[in-house]
């Protein structure tokens, strides 16, 4: 199975990923945790970790004893691990994860589904690591809606190059409406799914603040913008700040995702 778009846009240094989607990861971390369930004592992986957003969270609950991590990205597995000291953290991907049967009372995958190879095969491999009756729980941004950033930055590519919208991550991603998230934990064979949203918010210096990580090819995004000869990135640029509205004073974003849920039922 191909890789779908932008899973390979995640071999940057962690610094750029901080500053671009990292920006909204520990409160979409807090919500993700609470939506869960998950109580001290207990103990989680985090799959696709990235440079552990949601890892932090987890180990402030549990503890680096109760944290485990994977992410295929060797640098975000480096960052994570530098970052948290006694968290087990390998490289790996969701679709082979390097762990017993029911080995975690719960398993996350924050931002991570829709990039997987086999998102099914991915689902059922963090459903097989939870013990029976744990909890495997997921966020995926509304990249068609209100997630800001993203949906403006392709608005504006697609105004000015019409053969972007085929990289549009609000059309080319998967599980980014309830529905098809909710199908996926399903199928999956986890039982009482539910899905919910949250609206979190991430605050900018200026403008150049924002712009500033898409040059480093960071995320299907700054793929695209990377992709540009200079003169059309320009234009890109100028055409994203016009549409946010925003220029050289501070401002901040939100970003809607959606949450799903299900209980481990082998
Ligand atoms: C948008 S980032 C999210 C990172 C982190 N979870 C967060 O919330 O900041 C997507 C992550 O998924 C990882 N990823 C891509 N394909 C994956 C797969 N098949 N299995 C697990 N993780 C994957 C990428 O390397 C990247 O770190």
């Amino acid at each position: 199975m191909s890789d779908p778009p932008g899973a390979a846009t995640f071999r940057t240094p962690a610094e750029a990923y901080d500053r671009h989607i990292g920006r909204y990861g520990r409160e979409l971390a807090r919500a993700l945790i609470d939506a869960a369930g998950l109580r001290p004592g207990q103990n989680a992986i985090d799959v696709g970790c990235g440079p552990g957003a949601l890892t932090s969270g987890l180990v402030a609950l549990l503890g680096a004893d109760g944290v485990a991590a994977v992410d295929p990205s060797p640098p975000f597995v480096d960052a994570c691990r530098r970052r948290l000291p006694g968290v087990h953290v390998e490289v790996a991907a969701a679709e082979a994860l390097p762990f017993e049967d029911a080995s975690f009372d719960c398993a996350f995958a924050q931002l991570v589904v829709n990039f997987m190879t086999d998102p099914l095969a991915g689902a059922r491999e963090m459903h097989r690591v939870t013990r029976p009756g744990g909890t495997v729980a997921a966020a995926v941004w509304d990249y068609a809606g209100e997630m800001t950033l993203l949906r403006r930055f392709w608005d504006a590519a697609v105004a000015l190059d019409r053969s972007a919208g085929d990289r549009d991550e609000g059309r080319c991603m998967r599980f980014c409406t309830p529905g098809e998230l909710e199908d996926l934990w399903s199928t999956a064979g986890l039982a009482d799914v539910s899905v919910s949203s949250v609206v979190v918010a991430a605050s900018y210096d200026d403008f150049e603040d924002l712009w500033r990580p898409l040059e480093s090819g960071v995320g299907p995004s700054g793929a695209y913008a990377t992709s540009l000869p200079s003169e059309r990135r320009a234009a890109l640029k100028a055409e994203l700040g016009r549409r946010l509205g925003v220029g050289s004073e501070p401002f901040a974003l939100t970003a809607r995702a959606w949450l799903a849920t299900g209980r481990s039922a082998r």
